[in-house]
């Protein structure tokens, strides 16, 4: 599991009537673990009577390069939902929260390159923390499509605006109310995205919206590597490895232990799958400019962990198939899934494949997670 911390909140924006901002200090001696990247997200642990841990994801606002002491999410109430509510309802300065430090894919490689960011929603907040980097950082142009219910939902508004007219060759902000216009559909998508197929996009909404924005951008053929999306969806799991976590974990490890001595039970609990393969696997993993090479992957635990047996720090954060941070491309050979809640079709056919869900099919598998 990886090492959760407790942060304090420094300072709580109302930014609509429904959406609150969130700032938490970052000490001198978590500035190294907290460095994040604009686009990606925290994962928070909401304190619950009823499961002990609500762990939700929330993506930075703010820019990595604005100020390193502290980090910004943006969290917008979902109507009847548990841990946004809570959020907004209960944290001011002063208040802590136990988090993990930051994850996640959805991320520029290159802040110098033109963006088409297509938002609706609280999808604006991943969206403004690549806009405010890029446009501090970066040289190439930025087109937000920006879809709200009405004017008074509209997130980051004023600021928007002021971007906007501080860099008129730069910045486009292009609002659609759905009070006003209705739904975005998805030939009005692909009208606005056929003008910008040069683009890197990114997308990040309500699961509609984002369905109708990657159907346009697929049907204009945008090319798949640079088309990102982010899925608002909330974790199944704990990823926080509490108490209750862990003596979960050595009960499943018990039933493990008892189905290798023929004492299977078909249905019951969630195995891991059994391995594919059954020598040893030889595994070659590119991460951060390093590659890493083994030969004795034995198949029963997945690449994530077996990665993390050797002492890689490969990237996770849900580890139950739902968020996407330990995604990787199979460059040669292939995997196999127990769960996946977040790729889709196209995704898998591109060979993308999640890290903490694999195991092996093949005797070679090499993959990257810079794909
Ligand atoms: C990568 C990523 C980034 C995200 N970024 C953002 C963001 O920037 N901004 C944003 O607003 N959202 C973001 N989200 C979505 C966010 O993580 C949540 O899914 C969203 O806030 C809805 O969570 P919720 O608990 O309010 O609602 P729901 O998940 O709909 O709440 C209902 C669920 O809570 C459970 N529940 C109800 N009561 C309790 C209780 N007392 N204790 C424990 N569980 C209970 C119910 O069983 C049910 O499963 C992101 C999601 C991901 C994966
Ligand atoms: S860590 Fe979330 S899908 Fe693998």
């Amino acid at each position: 599991m990886e090492t959760s911390h407790v942060l304090e909140v420094l300072d709580v924006v109302e930014e609509t009537a429904d959406a609150h901002s969130v700032t938490f200090a970052i000490p001198d001696d978590l500035a190294e673990a907290f460095r994040y990247t604009p686009g990606q997200f925290l994962t928070v642990a909401v304190p619950s009577d009823q499961t002990g841990v609500a762990a939700r994801c929330y993506s930075f606002s703010s820019s990595p390069h604005a100020d390193p002491t502290r980090v910004t999410i943006t969290v917008k109430r979902t109507a009847d939902g548990y841990a946004s509510n809570w959020i907004c309802d209960n944290l001011k300065p002063g208040s802590t929260l136990r988090v993990l430090p930051p994850s996640g894919i959805f991320t520029p490689k290159d802040l110098d390159a033109d963006l088409m960011l297509l938002a609706g929603g609280s999808g604006i907040t991943p969206i403004m923390s690549i806009t405010r980097t890029a446009l501090a950082h970066g040289t190439g142009r930025i087109v937000i499509f920006y879809a709200n219910r009405d004017e008074n939902s509209v997130i980051f508004a004023r600021e928007l605006s002021e971007l906007a007219a501080a860099h008129p060759d730069r910045l486009q902000v292009v609002h659609w109310l759905e009070s006003v216009q209705g739904l975005p559909t998805q030939e009005q998508l692909r009208a606005f995205a056929a003008d910008r197929l040069d683009h890197d996009a990114f997308c990040c909404g309500p699961a509609p919206f984002m369905k109708m924005a990657m159907a346009a951008l697929k049907e204009l053929e945008f090319p798949r590597e640079r088309r990102h999306q982010e899925k608002f969806i909330s974790l199944g799991g704990n990823p926080f490895g509490d108490i209750a976590e862990a003596e979960q974990a050595e009960a499943e490890i018990d039933a493990a232990e008892h189905d290798e001595l023929g004492d299977d039970e078909p249905g019951s609990g969630d195995p891991a799958p059994a391995p594919a393969v059954a020598g040893p696997v030889k595994v070659e993993a590119e991460l951060d400019g390093e590659t890493y090479s083994f030969d004795d992957w034995d198949g029963r635990c997945t690449l994530l962990e077996f990665l993390e047996s050797k002492g890689v720090k490969a990237p996770f954060s849900c580890r139950e198939g739902e968020c996407s941070a330990c995604a990787v491309a199979v460059l040669e050979g292939d995997l196999q899934m127990a769960h996946n809640d977040v790729l889709d079709d196209d995704d898998l056919a591109d060979g993308i494949r999640l890290g903490c869900q694999s195991t092996p099919l093949t005797e070679v598998v090499r993959v990257t997670y810079s794909g």
